[in-house]
C-alpha cells in the first residue's frame, strides 16, 4: 500500500474531487438535508489523499479575511472533509486535516481554522482538539449577509482561537 499526501489549487484538483464529492455527497441525498440549500466558496486549496494513486480523501482549505467582533481576523476555512466510503476508517480524514492545519501554520497569516458540521460528526473533530464556538456566525448567501447555523462551528488554534462573539465570514460560508 503506498499513501501519498498533496496539495494542490482547488481549481486544479476539482476534475479529480468530483467523483470523490459525488461518491460521498449523491445530489439526491444533499438535496433532503437541511444545508443541501446553501452556496458554498470553492476551496483555495485541497490536501488530496491518495492510496494507491487512487483519491480517497479530500480536506478543502478556504482562506478569508473575516472579522471577529468587528476585528478583522485572517480564517483558515476547512470544508468538504470527505473519505469515500470504501476506506473509511483508516485515518485518512486524520491524516489530511493534520496537513491542511500544517500548511495554514506554515503560511504563518492564519488566526485560527474554522470549519462547519452536522450535529451527529461533532464527536469526530472534538477528539481531534476542535473546540465549539458557542458564538454567531454571519455569512453570505443570496447577497445577503444572514446568520449562518445551519452547521456547527468549530475552531481549531493556530495563533488564536475564539469561542464566543461574533465572527462574520464576510462572504460565503465553505
Ligand atoms: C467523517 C469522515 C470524513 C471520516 O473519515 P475517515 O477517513 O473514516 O476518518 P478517520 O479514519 O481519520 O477517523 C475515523 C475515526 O473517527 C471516528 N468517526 C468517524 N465519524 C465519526 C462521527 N460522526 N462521530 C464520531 N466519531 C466518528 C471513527 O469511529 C474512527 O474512530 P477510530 O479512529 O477510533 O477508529 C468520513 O466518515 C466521511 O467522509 N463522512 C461523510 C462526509 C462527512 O460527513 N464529512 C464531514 C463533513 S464536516
Amino acid at each position: 500500500m503506498s499513501v501519498e499526501i498533496e496539495i494542490r489549487t482547488g481549481v486544479a484538483s476539482w476534475p479529480s474531487v468530483k467523483p470523490l464529492f459525488e461518491a460521498v455527497w449523491p445530489r439526491e441525498v444533499v438535496e433532503k438535508l437541511s444545508w443541501g440549500h446553501i452556496v458554498f466558496a470553492p476551496a483555495d486549496l485541497r490536501v488530496l489523499v491518495e492510496d494507491d494513486e487512487r483519491l480517497v480523501c479530500q480536506v478543502g482549505i478556504t482562506r478569508r479575511e473575516a472579522t471577529w467582533d468587528g476585528r478583522k481576523v485572517r480564517i483558515g476555512g476547512i470544508g468538504g472533509v470527505s473519505t469515500h466510503p470504501d476506506f473509511r476508517r483508516r485515518g485518512f480524514a486524520s491524516v489530511a486535516l493534520n496537513a491542511a492545519l500544517q500548511t495554514l501554520k506554515e503560511e504563518r497569516a492564519t488566526d485560527f481554522a474554522l470549519l462547519f458540521c452536522e450535529p451527529h460528526q461533532a464527536d469526530f473533530y472534538t477528539s481531534r482538539g476542535w473546540k465549539p464556538f458557542v458564538g454567531e456566525v454571519f455569512a453570505e448567501q443570496a447577497g445577503q449577509r444572514a446568520r449562518f447555523d445551519a452547521l456547527l462551528p468549530f475552531v481549531s488554534y493556530l495563533k488564536r482561537a475564539p469561542h464566543t462573539g461574533e465572527i462574520d465570514l464576510c462572504g460565503l460560508p465553505w
